[in-house]
């Protein structure tokens, strides 16, 4: 025998209960984000490359070594999506989106892929959640967001969570704080670690991301980002901070906050769980001015979230999983029963039952303690001819009957006896 075929290194497999609770958190998304007046939108599982360098950023950790990135037969540079937001934006922009009342708002449950050391939490193809509000800059956009996303991981179960917001202003206020910070770390070079000494001045802020004990303590005294804020910047973080006070959702101002995606302006924010361990970012988001007129639409702001369904799972206590209704089990006594088993589980799923039909050829009293495994209400125990047995799980209950009137009896629910 050859070896054994694996999945590759950082992939899952959903299997059974798994599959179960992942389908219990998509139910909670629809409910919550079509009630917040979200569209269900999915786009392709790759895309061209320059939609992701363009958008998250030529130096950020994502665009420079954790994408899949591969060139088709026609020598195009395509890329498998490392995140949602920047293909959302290239359908908005595509579909003539901007031409429909704004803001517009989409939502999706995705399957993304990153090219980074796995580990718990942290997967090479992931699953997220994601909103996206497009076409309205005010600061309400942000805070039903955040609002939402609270939302939707109390609905899932995950109480302990810590929301951590700040603003990076406009391009340009960052751009003049940029040249701060540099020389903040120019000035702090030989108190910070290797890696960052050797980034900085590609991309400074990711020197507040750093896990080093020494590097955070010296980016402890480093100018911040929330006080350089010009007035109508500040002014639109006053105002999401105001009204997420106003609905009682607690947050950390946190100017330490910086996301691994270049497209941020304003408002970040990042919903933390102690669950989790080193990764402890559950969701997170933040909005996006700049994004579309970078891919070559009109000045378009835009803001959203995505959450991480593995994190959200593993997060989580207990998800309340509802077990698939089983009306109806056929069982087959003996194999010259089966086309008529056969027709009478294709006919009672037609009529709107929730049927199994038995696919193993057991024994008949091992059928049925299948049947009873699986919570069946009814069994129907079909020979080859007439009558057929119906039994009630519950009761014990059982009468003999034509098939034919297997499915009306379950459907009227009448006594057996
Ligand atoms: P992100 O922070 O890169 O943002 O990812 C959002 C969430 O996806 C993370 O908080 C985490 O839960 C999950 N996640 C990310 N990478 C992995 C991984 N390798 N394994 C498992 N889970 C992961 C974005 O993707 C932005 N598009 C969010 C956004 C939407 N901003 C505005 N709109």
């Amino acid at each position: 025998m050859s070896a054994a075929i694996q999945a590759p290194r950082g992939t899952l497999d959903v299997l059974g209960e798994d599959a179960a609770r992942r389908e219990a958190v998509e139910a909670h998304a629809r409910r919550i984000l079509s009630a917040a007046g979200y569209h269900r939108i999915e786009t392709p599982a790759f895309e061209s490359t320059e939609l992701f360098s363009r958008t998250v950023g030529e130096t950020s950790d994502i665009v420079q070594k954790e994408m899949y990135t591969f060139t088709d037969a026609g020598g195009r540079s395509l890329t498998l999506r490392p995140e949602g937001t920047a293909p959302t934006c290239r359908a908005y922009l595509e579909h003539g989106m901007h031409k429909l009342p704004q803001p517009v708002k989409l939502w999706y449950v995705s399957t993304f892929f990153r090219a980074e050391a796995p580990q718990k939490g942290r997967y090479r193809q992931f699953w997220q959640v994601g909103a996206e509000c497009i076409g309205s800059g005010q600061p309400e956009v942000d805070a039903e967001l955040i609002v939402v996303l609270a939302e939707l991981l109390q609905a899932v179960g995950i109480r302990d969570t810590e929301l951590h917001l700040s603003s990076l202003g406009t391009p340009e206020t960052r751009a003049e704080y940029r040249e701060e910070l540099i020389a903040f770390l120019r000035a702090h070079a030989d108190e910070v670690s290797d890696e960052v000494r050797a980034r900085f001045e590609q991309n400074p802020l990711r020197a507040f991301d750093a896990k080093d004990s020494a590097t955070i303590q010296t980016m402890q005294h480093a100018p911040k980002l929330i006080e350089r804020l010009t007035g109508e910047d500040a002014e639109h973080f006053a105002s999401v901070q105001g009204l997420l006070d106003e609905v009682g959702l607690a947050y950390t101002v946190d100017p330490t906050l910086v996301r691994g995606l270049d497209y941020y302006t304003r408002t970040v924010f990042e919903f933390k769980s102690q669950a989790l361990g080193a990764q402890s970012t559950v969701g997170a988001g933040g909005r996006y001015d700049g994004l579309i007129a970078q891919i070559g639409g009109p000045d378009t702001p835009g803001c959203g979230w995505a959450s991480g369904v593995e994190r959200m799972l593993l997060s989580s206590g207990e998800i309340p999983v509802a077990a698939p209704v089983v009306d109806l089990y056929v069982a087959v006594a003996g194999d010259r029963a089966v086309p008529r088993a056969f027709r009478l589980a294709c006919d009672a799923r037609r009529a709107g039952l929730g049927v199994q039909l038995e696919l193993s050829r057991r024994a008949l009293r091992r059928q049925l303690t299948q049947a009873d495994r699986l919570g069946a209400r009814y069994v129907a125990i079909v020979g080859d001819s007439d009558p057929a047995a119906l039994r009630e799980m519950a009761s014990g209950e059982q009468a003999e009957l034509e098939l034919a009137g297997v499915i009306p009896t379950i459907l009227r629910g009448s006594r057996l006896t």
